[in-house]
């Protein structure tokens, strides 16, 4: 099974970025946790970021018949991008969402997710952990889709 892990916009400065919020582990630390996971999982992973929409969007449609699943945390763009939902419907992929900040708690804007309309599962507030639930749940919900076939 492969996995494309894809983060959006300032995900790169996590550690810099508002750590209240989002803690002081780095970019490359969370790179290197959704690795071991997978690794641990079985499963192959590709783990990218961009802050640029057109770039993930590509990302998305290139994933089609190369990946088994999608994992995103499309920071800023869950709550303007229609662009990437409409991406993750044309190819039709599983998709699960990662926040690590609970984005219900906070501004109202933060509430509505465009690309989490395609998705089978959204996991937010739990920091990395939720990326981890994810890729999981992901896995489970792809293995049990082609035993029922
Ligand atoms: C985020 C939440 C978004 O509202 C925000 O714009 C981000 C990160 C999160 O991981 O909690 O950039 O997706």
């Amino acid at each position: 099974m492969k996995f494309l892990i894809l983060n959006g916009p300032n995900l790169n400065l996590l550690g810099l970025r508002e750590p209240d919020i989002y803690g002081r582990q780095t970019y490359a630390d969370l790179a290197a946790f959704v690795q071991a996971v997978c690794a641990r999982e079985g499963i192959e992973c590709e783990v990218r970021q961009s802050n640029h929409e057109g770039v993930l969007v590509d990302w998305i449609q290139e994933a089609y018949g190369k990946f088994d699943g999608i994992v995103m945390n499309p920071a800023a763009y869950t709550h303007t991008s229609v662009a990437l939902l409409d991406a993750l419907k044309a190819v039709s992929l599983p998709a699960a969402e990662v926040h690590l900040s609970n984005i219900y708690d906070r501004e109202d804007f933060r509430h509505i997710s465009y690309p989490g309309k395609a998705c089978v599962k959204t996991v937010y507030g739990k920091g990395f952990a939720g990326y981890e639930e994810a890729i999981c749940f992901l896995k489970n919900y792809i293995q049990e889709r082609k035993e029922t076939r």
